[in-house]
C-alpha cells in the first residue's frame, strides 16, 4: 500500500533525524500539556528554556493549581496571551480535583483544551490512537493525497506518527517552502516538485 509506504518512509526519518525537543522525552501529561499550550503561540525554540523553567517551579498539575495566580502570570510573560495561562491553571485545578481524563474526548472538556491539544496529550500521554491535527498535518496530508489525516495515523505507533507529521510540517514541508528534496515521503507524494516552492518575485524588483 503507498499509504503504509509513506508513513513507515516519513516514521523512519523521524526516528533518525527529529530535533530533540525534552518533551519528547516524557509522557507525563501536564508536562506535555504545558509544552502543547506555550507551543500554541511560541517559537519551539523559545519555549524549551521556558519549559523546563515552568516544570521546575510547578512540576505537576497540583502545584501549578496551588500556585498564585499573580505568579503564574508573571512566568507566563512573552509566551502570548495571559488567558492561555489562566485556563491553564485552571484545568490543571480540575486534574488535582479528578485526576487525568485518559482520552482526548475526556481533554476536550478542560479549560483551554481544543481537539488538537486533546489529541496531541491523548497520544503522546496515553497511547491514543487519535489525530492530532494542526495547520502542518493537513497540509502535509493534502499534499500526499494519500488519505485525510485519520486515515494516515498508524494504530500501532500513533504518538510517533504524530510528532513525525508535525516535524515533517516543520522542517520540511513547509507552506511556502516544500523542501521536496529533502523529503522522506517524496517518492510517494502526489504533490512533489508540483507544490509552488516559493511565491515568485514580481518583475523588476530583482
Ligand atoms: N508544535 C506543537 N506541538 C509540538 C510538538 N509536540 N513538537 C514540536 N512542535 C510542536
Amino acid at each position: 500500500r503507498r499509504r503504509d509506504e509513506a508513513v513507515a518512509a516519513v516514521l523512519g526519518w523521524y526516528r533518525r533525524a527529529a530535533r530533540n525537543l525534552p518533551w519528547r522525552r516524557t509522557r507525563d501529561p501536564y508536562a506535555i500539556l504545558v509544552s502543547e499550550v506555550m507551543l500554541q503561540q511560541t517559537q519551539v525554540a523559545r519555549v524549551v528554556p521556558r519549559w523546563e523553567a515552568w516544570l521546575e517551579r510547578w512540576p505537576t498539575a497540583a502545584a501549578l493549581a496551588d500556585a498564585e495566580r499573580h505568579d503564574v502570570l508573571g512566568a507566563w510573560v512573552g509566551l502570548g496571551y495571559n488567558s492561555r495561562a489562566v485556563r491553564l491553571q485552571d484545568a490543571c485545578a480540575i486534574v488535582a480535583r479528578d485526576g487525568w481524563p485518559t482520552d482526548a474526548a475526556g481533554l476536550r472538556r478542560l479549560p483551554g483544551v481544543g481537539p488538537y491539544t486533546a489529541a496531541a496529550v491523548a497520544s503522546f500521554a496515553f497511547g491514543e490512537a487519535v489525530a492530532a491535527v494542526d495547520t502542518n498535518v493537513v497540509r502535509i496530508s493534502e499534499r500526499l493525497a494519500l488519505g485525510t489525516p485519520e486515515e494516515l495515523l498508524p494504530p500501532d505507533d500513533p504518538a510517533t506518527w504524530n510528532q513525525a507529521a508535525m516535524e515533517l510540517g516543520a522542517t520540511i514541508c513547509r507552506a511556502r517552502d516544500a523542501g521536496c528534496e529533502r523529503c522522506p515521503a517524496e517518492p510517494w507524494c502526489a504533490s512533489a516538485h508540483a507544490v509552488e516552492i516559493r511565491p515568485r518575485a514580481a518583475p523588476g524588483t530583482r
